[in-house]
């Protein structure tokens, strides 16, 4: 069961076909916050979901003045019929769902010897089975509508690891090669699935490291600057666009330059 269900719909109550339906998980701050205003800029419907629904609510106010439909709805999506009930209700409300992106995700940092086993399911259970979850509820719908598009939230962490991340590193390994995965088995059926790879991203938890510590992560960085949450919600917004139209299957780093492969 969805823990709480608020009722917020708000600016337009009706859903005109043409117009595109993006749902983004993780919506309630932060990076996904960023990509689901950046989507309603460009003109989509927006679903927020987050397991917090606190969150949602306060983060739905942002939406206030927008011209176009914001819904939000709590959901885990590391449970099986929470992941469900949320596309169910998505799809029961706009009729359809165009755009899914897999942003939620948590982090249980430890070296591995620490690394306690709830640890390790905790992590695994919301980056990578949520996205697992999502994606294939949300794959029926797209195939009846034999289109749809799905980018994933990645990590660069994902393709060169981290000590004491190695929970973290597998599950974006995963997400990587799952997206892979769904691209070659849906890519002649309308749907494409692509992965972001964010490198350092100024945050809260950023803001607050000490200079010595920002100047190492920096050193780090050709670009020798923190990303912002702005920097990767543009490229989501590039990979839902048509401007991505021939690409599927990729990872895109958002990094400064920091990881090149
Ligand atoms: P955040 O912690 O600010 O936001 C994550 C959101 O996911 C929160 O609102 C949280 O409530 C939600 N969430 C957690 N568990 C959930 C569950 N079981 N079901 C539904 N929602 C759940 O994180 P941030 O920094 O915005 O990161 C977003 C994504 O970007 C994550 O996947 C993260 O791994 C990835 N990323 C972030 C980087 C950074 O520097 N912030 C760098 C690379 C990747």
């Amino acid at each position: 069961m969805i823990s709480r269900m608020p009722e917020t719909m708000i600016a337009k109550s009706d859903f005109p076909n043409s117009r595109k339906v993006a749902l983004v998980t993780g919506a309630a701050r932060g990076i996904g916050l960023e990509i689901s205003k950046v989507l309603c800029d460009d003109g989509f419907d927006i679903v927020l979901s987050d397991i917090n629904a606190d969150g949602l609510e306060i983060a739905k106010k942002e939406f206030e003045n927008v011209d176009r439909s914001v819904w939000a709805i709590s959901a885990d999506i590391s449970k099986l019929e929470e992941a469900e009930r949320l596309i169910d209700e998505t799809v029961k409300k706009f009729g359809k769902l165009d755009v899914l992106v897999n942003n939620a995700g948590i982090t249980k940092d430890a070296l591995l010897l620490r690394m306690k086993e709830d640890q390790w399911d905790a992590v695994i259970n919301v980056n990578l089975k949520g996205t697992f979850l999502v994606t294939r509820a949300s794959c029926k719908q797209m195939l009846k509508q034999k289109s749809g598009n799905i980018v994933s939230i990645a990590s660069v962490i994902g393709l060169i690891g981290n000590a004491g991340q190695a929970n973290y590193a597998a599950s974006k390994a995963g997400i990587i090669a799952f997206t892979k995965s769904i691209a070659k088995e849906f890519a002649a059926k309308g749907i494409r699935a692509n992965a972001v790879a964010p490198g350092f991203i100024k945050s809260e938890m950023t803001d607050v490291l000490a200079e010595k510590v920002k100047d190492q992560m920096l050193s780090l960085i050709p670009m020798a600057r923190l990303g912002l949450q702005r920097d990767v919600a543009n490229v989501v917004s590039f990979l839902v666009s048509e401007k991505s139209s021939y690409i599927t299957g990729q990872v895109l780093t958002v990094d400064g330059g920091m990881v090149m492969v």
